[in-house]
């Protein structure tokens, strides 16, 4: 494979970059290489000892060849082009460094007209001083800021950090408060995705707010995480098991008993049906199954993420590929249930309902699961059931039970 050309970050390298792109990370003009990464690890500073908080990073995977000197085009996730980089480092676990140069490409999402770089927003404040409120959450106590605001002659403006699922609520919280704010209050929208640690993820906010023009920052409160009530929360249950192992039929029998009830609506992904569609064409060696299970996961968290109930019935054999489609889910605010059938193989081929195990013997069906293809035990079930002295019913009593006692289902 040659050198690549192309490349979409992941949404918090998006995000890095824009700010890096409208000089709100100033003085930075890219993503840090290593000896920069190293001296804000061990001294909150860069190489050349000027003072930065955080890391700043891309990563593309070690497979990708890439090398000092290319020039590397990153696009959004729809394949516009919205920067170059020059890369000056390569490190061997994936990191990427080098200065990036903006295409110009104008922004969307919600709220993109309350982007302003910091040069705009200095330009609009003629030289008048500022006093910057980060936000991440609603302020519901204004009157600091007022006085603040009063006692230094100044402007407020307020950054809403509007990073990732719950930007656009932030970026409301913002419109709200300047209506009860002096009328030339700013609002500006600023992607910043949070940092792990609290005190690194202020001081940013502060060099980002002093980027804007800031005389003086105000920290709004961090934001009270209220998720909804389980009934209205998003949730997908996952089974997960052998060929033959019954997770199908468990979850046509959960499908019919929602259904039931009434409370919930649900979509329906099992293994076979999705490969009459979904992932018609696809075969079963490793990287299709990992495909097959990522577009399950995929419909599954757009499900999920409206409040709706999704059930998937893959044989999903891989640890890894589960793991993902549970970060998938749980990234959109939605619930993750892994639900492991873990009949035995030898009564799934003792069984062999549909006589492939017999044919998987005979070797006339390459790389099948449990006979000449692995599966990965989870060791992260929420449940197990094992279908060999259990009648379908109550394993679909089982399963509806553990939704009713997390309370997902009235
Ligand atoms: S997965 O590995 O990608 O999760 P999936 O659940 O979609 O598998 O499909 C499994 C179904 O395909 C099985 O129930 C079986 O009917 C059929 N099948 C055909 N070939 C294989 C194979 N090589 N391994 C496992 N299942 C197979």
């Amino acid at each position: 494979m040659g050198a690549i050309v192309e490349w979409t970050p992941d949404p918090r390298e998006l995000a890095d970059l824009e700010l890096l792109l409208s000089g709100a990370f100033q003085p930075l003009t890219g993503f840090l290489g290593h000896e920069d990464l190293h001296a804000v690890h061990e001294r909150g500073t860069l190489a050349d000892g000027g003072p930065w908080p955080a890391p700043v990073t891309l990563h593309l995977p070690g497979d990708v060849e890439t090398a000092p000197g290319d020039e590397i085009t990153l696009l959004d996730p729809e394949g516009m082009p919205l920067a170059t980089l020059t890369v000056t480092e390569r490190e061997p676990d994936g990191l990427v460094a080098g200065p990036v140069k903006g295409l110009g490409t104008p922004e969307h999402g919600p709220f993109a007209r309350l982007r302003r770089t910091p040069a705009e927003l200095r330009q609009e404040l003629a030289g008048r001083p500022a006093l910057a409120v980060t936000m991440r959450g609603p302020l519901d106590d204004l009157s600091e800021i007022v006085a603040t605001a009063k006692e230094l002659g100044a402007v407020i403006v307020l950054l809403p950090l509007s990073y990732g699922e719950a930007g656009p609520a932030v970026v409301r919280a913002a419109l709200r408060a300047k209506d009860r704010l002096p009328a030339d209050t700013i609002v500006v929208s600023v992607p910043l995705a949070p940092r792990d640690e609290p005190e690194i993820d202020l001081e940013l906010r502060e060099h980002v707010a002093t980027a804007y023009g800031a005389a003086e920052h105000l920290a709004g409160p961090e934001p009270v995480s209220i998720p909804g009530p389980p009934h209205r929360r998003g949730l997908v249950v996952f089974f997960t098991g052998l060929s033959g192992s019954g997770k199908s039929t468990i979850a046509r029998g959960l499908r019919d008993s929602l259904l039931e009830l009434g409370s919930r609506t649900v979509s329906y992904l099992d293994g076979d049906v999705v490969r009459h569609l979904l992932s018609k064409g696809l075969t079963f060696s490793k990287s299709d199954r990992d495909l097959n299970i990522r577009r399950i996961g995929f419909v599954a968290a757009e499900t999920a993420r409206h409040g709706g109930l999704a059930i998937c019935a893959p044989i999903a054999p891989y640890a890894a590929t589960r793991a993902e489609v549970r970060e998938m889910v749980e990234s959109v605010g939605a619930d993750f249930l892994l639900v492991h059938v873990a009949t035995p193989l030898a009564e799934c081929e003792r069984r062999d309902r549909k006589g492939l195990y017999a044919k998987a013997r005979a070797g006339l069906i390459p790389e099948f699961t449990g006979i000449s293809d692995p599966y990965e035990e989870p060791d992260d079930a929420d449940l197990v059931i094992d279908t060999t002295h259990i009648s379908i019913e109550a394993a679909v009593t089982q399963v509806l039970g553990t939704l009713q006692s997390g309370g997902w289902v009235r």
